[in-house]
């Protein structure tokens, strides 16, 4: 995390007085549990030592002016005016504006950002920019946001742009505490911190290939939320259960039979067909925050349902692997993780499968892509002693950038 005295200068520089508030928010890296938090089902995340540093002084106007070392342009917003932005993270500030229209709405601020943490890498940039940010904001305008409420306003606000998200990555950034993962429950919400063992490190990757959250990336995060959703409707009708709103693979995922149903769903349908055959609107498979599903497109089905239905089953393996200390077995579990993602989930690309390949050869417990992948970054378990030669066995792989993180505290006031 950038030094909080810089950031705190360098708001003065920009503003001419020190800031009222420094929040300090993290990236997170998810150590297992991937492509299941949008289906009700859990996650392992930590939060990093890397992070989004925000400065803010609340002032009299309505304007909120946002500055920053990393991003292009100042964001001038009004908060009377909030929405017609043209610049990508303006959006982003917009959409928090807009969670936060009901906190001091007279008032305005002045912010300055500053970063450690690769943008566009799947270590959660963009969250840790919004829950920073709401932070931030909220602090100084004298009614701090925190906790489970922050995390759900922050996912509100990143819906708001459009980014489609499953609620990990925000509740990470909130919530977690150092030494510690956090096991977060979707379907009841619940959270609980799993301290890591001794002789347990983590390095972190990259692909080489970035991971943004728009075009071609976008449309295959959301062709796969409309597979699970069509798979947990039809084993759903299969086993009999009533599903309501959004059809979510979680609701069947503790029947025992469903894991065994999962291999008599079809390889692909659209979801038109789907709800035709269920009898139900096909809106509850296609409407996303963001866009309108084509109803009349093909998607896998089984193959992403058997992904995420294993999944799970290894975040409680994991998780007990934690708990028992056997790092090996944890280090197993990711590399099964990865598998499934690859040939289930399909959504590695060969960058990370050789990053993460040449980790474990270094001496990882294992390795895995973390995030929603299609590039980004992987993510290696391993002892402390091995956290060197990982690095230099991830650089070569791919150039890097590869480097230890510590599992952190989530956002805190500086
Ligand atoms: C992105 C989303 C998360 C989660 C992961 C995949 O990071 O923001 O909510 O769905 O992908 O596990």
């Amino acid at each position: 995390m950038i030094d909080a005295s810089l950031v705190r200068d360098a708001f003065a520089a920009r503003f001419g007085a020190a800031p009222d508030v420094l929040v300090g928010a993290p990236g997170r890296v998810n150590l297992i549990g991937e492509h299941t938090d949008y289906s009700g089902l859990p996650v392992l995340p930590i939060a990093i030592d890397r992070g989004m540093t925000v400065a803010a002084s609340a002032t009299e106007d309505a304007i909120v002016t946002v500055a920053s070392r990393q991003f292009r342009k100042e964001a001038r917003i009004s908060r009377r005016a909030v929405g017609r932005e043209s610049e990508p993270w303006h959006r982003y500030v917009a959409g928090i504006l807009e969670e936060l229209e009901n906190v001091a709405p007279r008032r305005g601020a002045s912010v300055f950002i500053d970063s450690d943490l690769p943008a566009s890498g799947g270590l959660s940039s963009s969250s840790a920019l919004s829950v920073g940010l709401m932070s931030a904001l909220s602090s100084a305008w004298g009614d701090a946001v925190a906790g489970e409420a922050l995390a759900s306003a922050a996912a509100a606000a990143e819906r708001r742009v459009g980014v489609e998200t499953g609620g990990m990555d925000q509740m990470a950034i909130a919530l977690a505490q150092a030494n510690h993962a956090l096991r977060i429950d979707f379907l009841p919400p619940a959270y609980r911190l799993v301290p890591i063992p001794d002789g347990l490190s983590f390095v972190v990757a990259a692909s080489g290939e970035e991971a943004t959250k728009g075009g071609a990336a976008r449309e295959a995060y959301n062709e796969r939320v409309v597979g699970t959703r069509i798979a947990a409707l039809m084993l759903a009708d299969t086993l009999g259960v009533d599903l309501d709103g959004v059809p979510l693979l979680g609701a069947v995922a503790d029947i025992d039979a469903a894991s065994v149903m999962v291999e008599e769903l079809p390889g692909a349908m659209a979801p038109r067909a789907a709800a035709n055959a269920s009898e139900t609107n096909v809106d509850r498979i296609v409407s996303l925050s963001a866009a309108h599903f084509d109803s009349s497109k093909k998607v896998p089905v089984k193959a992403y349902a058997r992904h995420v239905l294993s999944e799970a089953e290894r975040v409680n393996a994991a998780e007990a692997a934690l708990v028992a200390g056997d790092l090996k077995g944890f280090g197993r579990l990711m590399n099964e993780s990865h598998d499934s993602l690859r040939q289930d989930y399909k959504c590695s690309t060969p960058a990370l499968d050789k990053v993460a390949a040449a980790m474990r050869k270094a001496g990882a417990f294992g390795a895995r892509l973390t995030g929603a992948g299609f590039g980004g970054y992987a993510v290696a378990a391993c002892p402390p002693e091995a956290v060197e030669r990982v690095i230099e066995a991830a650089t070569a792989a791919t150039g890097g950038p590869a480097f230890e993180v510590q599992a952190s505290d989530g956002v805190r006031l500086l």
